[in-house]
């Protein structure tokens, strides 16, 4: 689509270009309109209408956002800054369109804004429908406002999460100002767009394991404290405990925390004191009041498994953890696994992730808790790529909560392996297609976070 976006921008350009200089039956001008319209008959073969959006700095074609590349820059940026001048939101071009309406319109980006208005209005076009922004802030497109907000939060979260860990690691003053209300906003979002928040847990390709993987447990405890209908209250203590859960890594040596081989006997002791070094991290940082106290407890059971296994030792094996530890067993776990570190330089597919901690409920985890998490991130977890029984690859975009087996996927490879832009599909609603198994995304030079975000 970018192709064809970057073409229909420079074949506008140059008409809106040419009606500055020449008149309407200039050789030049008849050539680009020519040129303009031969692009734009292929295009309504495959679309119903064709749409410039801008929403800032940016350009989107038919919903896609067109990069500044080297190639075809002058053309989008003159766009982008004419679009801007004129206080344009939308330009819809339906099919139909004559070469008289679109040269009297290219002709029209000569004016200003006031005149383009009145010009616009007096004329009429019946397959040119322009939408301009009203006032001086720019509202949010519908399409983008969920996307943009969730990613938002999220970045926000990985920067204060981030400033935390490293603050902490530096013995200097944190901010738990922010890191509070962090909490907030992602229990606020959480419940507009749980799939969306959960959706961004799935992008790995960041190098900052420990923020990373300390927010998206965070984010995934908190999801599951929402399933249980917890109180705000508690989703706050529940939040942080799951965002902190790790905080003891701080007292440890950073060459161990970042060794890439495996760990020595002498060294696992050490790391597996990350637990008990937790409770002291977060009472430096916090104080103690109740959300402290829910985390530190949190964090020193947060590797005690559900049959009395799991450090640190307990003085009697039947006490259970505590429910929030319970619930950060299984999302530290599946993150962890799903994650490349230092040694373990090939993830577990999410698929196989899930079945593994299926296959350890009642050992490792809480049955009921594990049917809750395994619920909300089904068998193929968003992001995951499977192989279809027609021979299509597709990515998992979206979960069904009623058909764990059978997600909303987006196919982008047909039966020959040829990437291709295909369909969404709802499996549930879609019986003849089956998957097959899950694949790695590097086997085919897929990047899943590309139909994520
Ligand atoms: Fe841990
Ligand atoms: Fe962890």
């Amino acid at each position: 689509m970018n192709k064809y976006g970057k073409d229909f921008i420079s074949n506008f350009y140059a008409l809106i270009k040419s009606t500055f200089v020449y008149d309407f039956n200039n050789d030049v001008v008849i050539n680009l309109v020519n040129k303009f319209f031969s692009h734009i008959k292929t295009l309504f073969q495959t679309c119903n209408q064709i749409e410039i959006l801008r929403y800032r700095d940016y350009i989107f074609f038919n919903k896609v956002r067109m990069r500044f590349e080297v190639e075809g820059y002058a053309s989008l940026q003159f766009i982008e800054e004419n679009l801007k001048r004129l206080g344009i939101k939308s330009i819809v071009f339906l099919p139909g369109m004559k070469a008289s309406e679109i040269l009297k319109f290219a002709s029209l980006f000569k004016l200003n804004r006031e005149g383009f208005i009145s010009e616009y209005n007096r004329i009429g076009f019946q397959t040119i429908v322009v939408e301009f922004y009203t006032g001086e802030d720019e509202t949010v497109p519908e399409f983008l406002k969920d996307g943009e907000q969730i990613k938002k939060t999220y970045f926000k979260a990985l920067k204060v999460t981030k400033n935390l860990v490293h603050n902490l690691w530096k013995r200097q003053p944190v901010d738990t100002r922010s890191f509070r209300r962090i909490i907030y906003t992602l229990i606020d979002s959480l419940s507009q767009d749980e799939f969306g928040l959960i959706a961004l847990t799935t992008i790995k390709n960041f190098d900052e394991y420990t923020y990373n993987h300390s927010l998206n447990v965070g984010i995934l405890s908190l999801a599951v404290g929402q399933r249980l209908d917890l109180e705000r209250s508690n989703l706050v203590k529940l939040g942080t405990a799951g965002l902190l859960h790790d905080i003891g890594k701080v007292a440890i040596s950073k060459s161990l925390i970042d060794k890439s081989q495996q760990l020595t006997e002498e060294e696992w002791k050490i790391m597996k004191k990350h637990s008990i070094y937790g409770v002291s991290e977060i009472i430096k940082t916090r104080g103690l009041d109740d959300i402290s106290f829910a985390a530190l407890l949190a964090a020193y059971e947060h590797h005690w498994n559900y049959d009395g296994s799991g450090y640190p030792e307990r003085p009697d094996q039947k006490i259970q953890p505590n429910l929030f530890a319970r619930i950060i067993r299984i999302c530290d776990t599946y993150d962890a696994m799903t994650t490349s570190r230092p040694y373990q330089i090939l993830p577990y597919l999410p698929a196989i992730a899930i079945r593994v901690i299926w296959s350890r409920t009642r050992t490792y985890f809480d049955p009921i808790l594990t049917k809750i998490f395994i619920q909300m991130l089904g068998l193929y977890p968003v992001s995951s790529c499977i192989e279809l029984d027609n021979g299509e690859i597709a990515v998992v975009i979206r979960q069904n909560p009623t058909h764990i087996d059978r997600p909303f996927i987006k196919i982008v490879m047909d039966k020959s392996k040829k990437k291709i832009d295909g369909p969404v599909i709802d499996l549930s609603m879609e019986r003849k297609i089956n998957i097959i198994r899950a694949i790695y995304p590097q086997k085919y030079d897929i990047n899943p976070a590309q139909y994520l975000i």
